[in-house]
């Protein structure tokens, strides 16, 4: 049989339904790009496409399926002519990972390769790959550049990272058609300003923000700061929080610069300044116009004291900026989280379905 292509130029986004994937595809669909999402709502619901196409304005094309599956990733490939690859399909939780390893490897290696193995099949060689400032373990210098030293990453959610971030360049090294963007964001936080899509964690969450958006709804008693006892200035940690909507243009930039053919190369995706635990509790204080409980705890095993983002080469390279400051993403999360207090409605029938 003969597969006629879809003429127009897609981009595959697998795990577009997640939290990271669900506002870049917002971007995409701005940009003029076709948009097919692979997702397997492992930790996504089908309410975020419904919402993003609502919001943008614009039909996308939905696939319910695993990145390990040869078959339908085929059948996708077959179908439409796609021109690159946007990968943030990945299991996320540090913690968990430690206690289901085989699941991450399986699903986040064993995934990716699976996928890049169709897609030089093919002749699909663009790229743009989620990863995180967990590749560079505990780093010597502050703020971290892209040439600072990988690793060693000690949790098996981050040497998936490290892994697949290898695998590419490898790739790229011994074929010059491959071409691969290396996104490490820092701490995404925030919510799309409309307050219409947002991050919907299962359960309790792992990340700071989203628990903390929790306590104030009063789903949880107070916030646990692990640690205060850190080398920084009012001795809890500090981290690199972006918002999700200036992850999202990074993502378009990241596809311009893919039509440059430019090999293998990582960015930061950072704002470049730190903030500590006390002064996160203290802006979405403000946010929301309420006091915060908190209680401090033992360090949180794995944890480093300080990581912040020099972002300078994305900003020279791919002519990127973050527009949002903290204050920004603390309304934008607590917006989404008033309006939403329970996450998307699917995600409230799935719980009680488990009940
Ligand atoms: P998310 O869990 O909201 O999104 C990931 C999506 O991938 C989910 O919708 C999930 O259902 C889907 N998925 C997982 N495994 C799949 C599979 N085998 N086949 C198809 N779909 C699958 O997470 P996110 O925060 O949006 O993260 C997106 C990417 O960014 C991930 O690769 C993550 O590791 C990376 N990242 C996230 C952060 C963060 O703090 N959120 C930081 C750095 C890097
Ligand atoms: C931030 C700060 C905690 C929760 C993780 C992953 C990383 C990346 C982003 C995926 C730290 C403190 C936290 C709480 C707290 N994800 N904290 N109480 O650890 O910087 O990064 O998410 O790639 O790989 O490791 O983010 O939000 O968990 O923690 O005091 O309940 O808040 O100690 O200083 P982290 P986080």
């Amino acid at each position: 049989t003969i597969t006629v292509k879809n003429n127009e130029r897609h981009v595959l986004v697998t795990g577009g339904a997640g939290y990271i994937g669900s506002h870049t595809v917002v971007e995409l669909l701005k940009d003029g790009y076709n948009v097919i999402v692979v997702d397997n709502l492992t930790n996504a619901c089908e309410e975020s496409l419904v919402r993003i196409q609502k919001l943008s304005n614009r039909p996308l094309k939905f696939y319910h399926a695993n990145i390990l599956d040869e078959k339908i990733l085929t059948e996708i490939f077959e179908k439409y002519n796609i021109w690159g690859v946007l990968h943030f399909a990945a299991l996320k939780a540090v913690g968990e990972s430690t206690k289901i390893p085989l699941e991450y490897y399986w699903n986040n290696v064993t995934g990716s390769l699976n996928l890049f193995r169709i897609m030089e099949k093919f002749d699909v060689y663009n790229i743009v790959f989620s990863s995180s400032a967990t590749v560079y373990g505990d780093p010597d210098m502050i703020p971290v550049n892209e040439k600072s030293s990988l690793g060693p990453v000690i949790n098996p959610y981050g040497k998936t990272k490290l892994f697949i971030e290898e695998t590419l360049r490898d790739m790229c090294n011994a074929d010059n058609k491959w071409n691969a963007v290396i996104l490490r964001y820092f701490n995404p936080t925030g919510a799309h300003p409309s307050g219409i899509i947002g991050e919907n964690p299962r359960g309790v969450p792992n990340n700071l923000m989203p628990y903390v958006s929790q306590v104030v709804q009063g789903r949880l008693p107070f916030v646990n700061i692990y640690g205060d006892d850190y080398d920084t200035f009012d001795g809890t940690g500090v981290r690199d929080y972006i918002h999700v909507c200036d992850l999202a243009t990074g993502h378009v930039a990241a596809l311009r610069k893919l039509k440059t053919k430019p090999g293998c190369v990582a960015y930061n995706l950072g704002t470049g300044v730190g903030y500590s635990v006390f002064q996160i509790i203290k802006a979405m204080s403000r946010a929301c116009g309420k006091d915060i409980p908190y209680k401090i705890q033992q360090r949180r095993p794995g944890d480093v004291g300080i990581v912040t983002a020099d972002a300078s080469l994305a900003n020279i390279e791919l002519d990127w900026y973050p527009k949002y400051n903290l204050d920004q993403m603390c309304q934008d999360l607590w917006r989404w989280t008033s309006i939403n207090p329970m996450g998307y409605p699917e995600s409230i029938i799935e719980k009680k379905n488990k009940l």
